[in-house]
C-alpha cells in the first residue's frame, strides 16, 4: 500500500513537472486529488486494512497527498508567471516604430488674408462689424444712394430671395448697419461674402468675398485715405508698393476712386501678373458721400468720412499667385496644404 503511495507520488510529480499549461495541471489535479482520483481511491481503501496499518498508511497518504498539493501550487506559481511573462511581451508595443502621420489641417487663404487684414486693422483702433449675407433692398441698395435705376439693381446683377430680399452684392450694407448703431468717431471693417450673378470662369464666381472698411469722424480727408490704403497695400503685398489712385464712379463715394498697387512681383515692370500694366487692380474708394451720411442719421455738416471695398479673392490670387479663381473653392487637398 505504502509502495502504491509512493509510486503515485513520483508519477504525480513527473506529470506536474512536464504539466505546460493550467488545464493541464487542473486534470492532474482531478486525476491525483478529486473526488474519485488515484489517491483518494487508495484513502477509501483503507477500510480493508488492519487497524494496526491504518495510521502508519493512513498518514503517508496524507503526506503523499500534501506532497502533491504543495507541487501542484508551486507549478501553478509558474506558469501563472510564465503566462504573464508571455502576455506581456505580446502586448509590448516598440516605441522606436515610426507613428502614424497626422493629416494636419491648414488655414484656406482666404482666411489668412482676412486674418492678417484684421490684425492689421486691430491695430490701427478699427472695430470688426458684421453684417447678413441675405440683405433688404434698402442697406443693399436705397441706403447707398443706389438709385432705383441704377444698372446695378439689374436682375442680371443680383439674385433676389424671395420677401423682397436679396443676396447682398457688396459689403458696403454693413457701413449702413454701422452708421445706424454707433456715432462718430467710427472706424470699422468689415468682411464677408457678396454675390452677383456671374458665370463661374477662372477669373469671375458668383460667390466672391470682399473687406469694406469705413472711417468717420470730424475732419477726416482724402489724404487719410491714402495713407490707410498705403499701409494696407504694404501690409500685403510689402515694404515699398506704390499706389495708385484712378477717377472713378460710385453713387456711395464722392469723390470716388478705383485704386491700384504697383506690381510686387514684377516691380512695377509689367509681367503676366499684372498683364503688363505694372499694376494690380485692388479696390475702390472715395470720401463717403454727405446723402449716404444723412440718410443714417449722421451729420453732414460736421463729419466726413471715407470708404473703401476690396475683392479679397482678387488680393489672395495676386498674393499666393493662384492663377485660378475656382481652386478657391475647390477645396482640393494638393492645393490646400500649400498654404
Ligand atoms: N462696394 C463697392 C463695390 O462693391 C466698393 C466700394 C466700397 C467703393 C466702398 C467705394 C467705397 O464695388
Amino acid at each position: 500500500m505504502e509502495r502504491k503511495l509512493e509510486a503515485l507520488q513520483e508519477e504525480a510529480l513527473e506529470k506536474i513537472a512536464s504539466a505546460r499549461d493550467l488545464a493541464e495541471l487542473e486534470q492532474l489535479q482531478v486525476e491525483f486529488l478529486g473526488k474519485n482520483g488515484k489517491v483518494t481511491g487508495v484513502l477509501r481503501g483503507m477500510g480493508r486494512l488492519d487497524p494496526e496499518e491504518r495510521p502508519k498508511v493512513g498518514k503517508k497518504a496524507n503526506q503523499v497527498k500534501e506532497i502533491i498539493e504543495k507541487e501542484l501550487e508551486a507549478r501553478l506559481q509558474i506558469l501563472k508567471a510564465d503566462q504573464e511573462k508571455q502576455r506581456l511581451q505580446e502586448e509590448a508595443i516598440d516605441i522606436t516604430l515610426p507613428g502614424k502621420p497626422l493629416q494636419g489641417g491648414r488655414i484656406h487663404p482666404m482666411q489668412l488674408i482676412i486674418e492678417q487684414l484684421e490684425d492689421m486693422f486691430l491695430r490701427m483702433g478699427f472695430s470688426i462689424e458684421e453684417g447678413p449675407d441675405v440683405e433688404t433692398d434698402y442697406y443693399n441698395f436705397e441706403a447707398l444712394n443706389i438709385p432705383e435705376n441704377h444698372p446695378a439693381r439689374d436682375m442680371q446683377d443680383t439674385f433676389y430671395v424671395e420677401g423682397g430680399l436679396l443676396l447682398r452684392t457688396h459689403t458696403s450694407p454693413v457701413q449702413v448697419r454701422t452708421m445706424e448703431k454707433q456715432t462718430p468717431p467710427i472706424r470699422m471693417i468689415t468682411s464677408g461674402k457678396c454675390y452677383r450673378v456671374d458665370e463661374l470662369d477662372a477669373t469671375h464666381s458668383p460667390v466672391f468675398h470682399q473687406l469694406e472698411g469705413l472711417v468717420i469722424d470730424r475732419g477726416i480727408t482724402f489724404s487719410h485715405l491714402k495713407g490707410v490704403l498705403i499701409a494696407v497695400t504694404r501690409e500685403i503685398f510689402g515694404a515699398g508698393r506704390e499706389v495708385r489712385f484712378r477717377p472713378s464712379y460710385f453713387p456711395f463715394t464722392e469723390p470716388s476712386a478705383e485704386v491700384d498697387v504697383s506690381c510686387f512681383k514684377c516691380q512695377g515692370q509689367g509681367c503676366s501678373l499684372c498683364s503688363r500694366t505694372g499694376w494690380l487692380e485692388i479696390l475702390g474708394a472715395g470720401m463717403v458721400n454727405p446723402r449716404v451720411l444723412e440718410m443714417s442719421g449722421i451729420d453732414a455738416e460736421r463729419f466726413t468720412g471715407f470708404a473703401f471695398g476690396m475683392g479679397l479673392d482678387r488680393m489672395a490670387m495676386y498674393k499666393y499667385e493662384i492663377e485660378d479663381i475656382r481652386h478657391l473653392w475647390d477645396n482640393d487637398l494638393r492645393f490646400l496644404k500649400q498654404f
